[in-house]
């Protein structure tokens, strides 16, 4: 089905590290993602959205780009790429980039140049700063852990990195490095995509170096000049074409969110945020061991979903991606069969039936679940493994260590998709770069396809609904029953429809709060409602 409005569209995320390996060396390929994507088109998805092929060293997995025109050897050629796209418009799938333009690796060229000398033209590409007292400029921490400047004896000054210290980050304010990115995206659309993701767009506009009570998050979140440079990247680039684009939203505000997003500012087509997946952190701190708040959780998506609607903007709405443990494991329950199907049906169709452009991330559509690692040998991550030194520094015990890593790493989501029940779930004929979760022989798509009960055939029947039925993408939201401890209960209405979706969060059978209305047509159920009682993990929505 051609869907013309990127806005009713479904997107499904790749890793392609972790999707299809044809080459036999344990990691995936671009021809691995072309060998599917009959599959993805049996989905239903309208949109497949690839984290970076270019090339990179690979110490982020990509994020880390050190040729925005080049791919990776890894994932395989230039001519890969074309007929990827080529067989996926075929498939009226459409294909989206993710451009990661906030840093660059410090193995790129303008890198590689700025570094060599003060003198040096591209210096101003990047931050190099000196401080007085022989300490970084400022006190701000890389997100993955440290102080974000990192020391350059040659010149004695230090070099910005929010991220990994082998990810420098680009100085937006310097015109020449605006130029050259507009290039690069550029470049990409006459390639012949059809949209972009944006890693961390919200972060480019770096505000006064100054000292932190905090990690220096308030002087470059939401920048300074960070609508200016959207609205000039919008206008150089992508604006006038039929493309659809996402920006990556760190810690960011809805007021924020509504000027990315609303059509009227020529910025971005939508945004994701991640308040509403903080809800199982402690104190705003990620590495710690918690369980899920469920009114925190209600509280944060129902204030972004009537925020952003009613401010003009757009949602990307998404439980899970590659920086996120797999939702089933996380929200759900996977400790027995049973409840996992039905926990991943539930969340899936409280997510879809939300307003907003979803997101599947490779996997979430069979209810694959976290790896369950009980060795920091099986980790990967950067992120992880720098986590996991400081926390033993901090002197953790090493299975209180395993036990948060289990619950908060990004490598959670980034085993391998699981194809069949055969050697190295269908993945690779070789050895798997990360291991495989041992739950193959029975979560994996051949199997999926084959069970009309499965999580894939409510994933796509949700595709289906939300091409169907405008009230899904257009209609407005009501939340209801916010105080309720197990029950996430809402309204959408379009027009003269209204459809009622109420999803138990709970195991239980959980009685329907007297005086709600349940009659009307049912649209979709996981578990039913029986004498006033809505089945554990059931979720239903009825037209009423
Ligand atoms: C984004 C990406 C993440 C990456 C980071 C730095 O958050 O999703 O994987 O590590 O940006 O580029």
């Amino acid at each position: 089905m051609v869907v013309n409005d990127w806005r009713k569209s479904v997107v499904y995320q790749i890793y392609p590290k972790s999707f299809n390996d044809t080459t036999g060396n344990g990691e995936g390929d671009l021809r691995g993602i072309i060998e599917k994507l009959d599959y993805l088109q049996y989905l239903g998805v309208d949109y497949i959205w690839l984290t970076p092929v270019y090339e990179s060293p690979m110490n982020d997995n990509g994020y880390d780009i050190s040729n925005y025109y080049k791919i990776n050897e890894q994932f395989g050629t230039i001519d890969d790429l074309e007929t990827l796209i080529a067989e996926s418009h075929k498939r009226d799938l459409k294909v989206m980039m993710d451009i990661v333009i906030n840093h660059t690796s410090t193995e790129h060229e303008w890198f590689k140049q700025a570094y060599s000398g003060k003198e040096n033209p591209y210096r101003d590409y990047y931050f190099f700063r000196r401080s007085a007292d022989n300490q970084p400029p400022t006190n701000w921490e890389s997100k993955f852990g440290g102080n974000a400047w990192e020391y350059d004896e040659k010149t004695d000054e230090y070099y910005l990195h929010l991220y990994d210290v082998t990810q420098a980050d680009l100085n937006w304010d310097n015109p020449e490095v605006r130029r050259a990115l507009y290039k690069v995206i550029n470049y990409w659309i006459d390639f012949g995509v059809d949209g972009f993701r944006f890693d961390v767009i919200n972060v480019i506009s770096k505000g006064e170096f100054k000292n932190s009570s905090k990690i220096g998050k308030e002087f470059y979140t939401d920048g300074p000049r960070v609508h200016e440079y959207l609205h000039e990247m919008n206008r150089q680039t992508f604006g006038d074409k039929d493309m659809m684009t996402v920006g990556e939203m760190s810690s960011t505000t809805i007021d924020n969110c509504i000027k990315y997003s609303n059509p009227e500012r020529q910025e971005l087509s939508s945004v994701f945020n991640f308040h509403h997946l903080k809800v199982d952190y402690i104190d705003g701190e990620k590495w710690t061991n918690a369980k899920l708040d469920f009114h925190q959780l209600k509280n944060i998506l129902m204030e972004w979903q009537t925020g952003i609607y009613n401010g003009g903007g757009w949602n990307a709405i998404f439980w899970c991606n590659h920086d996120q443990p797999r939702v089933v494991t996380r929200f759900g329950d996977d400790s027995t069969e049973a409840l996992r199907k039905s926990s991943a049906k539930m969340l899936a169709i409280t997510l879809h039936m939300l307003q907003g452009t979803p997101y599947i991330y490779q996997g979430e559509e069979i209810g694959m679940t976290d790896p369950h690692f009980d060795s920091i040998d099986q980790y990967r991550d950067i992120e992880t493994l720098n986590a996991y030194k400081r926390l033993k520094n901090e002197g953790y015990a090493e299975d209180e260590i395993l036990t948060i890593l289990g619950q908060k790493s990004r490598d959670n989501s980034r085993t391998p998709v699981q194809w069949t029940g055969g050697e190295n779930a269908g993945f690779t004929s070789g050895t798997p770069w990360i291991d495989i979760p041992d739950n193959y022989e029975n979560i994996n798509v051949e199997a999926a396809i084959e069970d009309d009960q499965s999580i894939l055939q409510t994933y796509r029947k949700l595709i289906q609904l939300r091409h169907e039925h405008d009230i899904i993408t257009y209609g407005d939201i009501e939340p209801l029953y916010m105080t309720h401890d197990k029950l996430f209960v809402y309204k959408r209405h379009y027009k003269n429809e209204t459809w009622l979706i109420i999803a138990n969060f709970s195991k239980n059978k959980v009685a329907i709060p007297e005086g709600l209305d349940v009659e009307g047509e049912i649209v979709l159920q996981n578990g039913s409602i029986v004498n006033g009682l809505i089945e554990g993990f059931g979720a239903i929505v009825v037209a009423q």
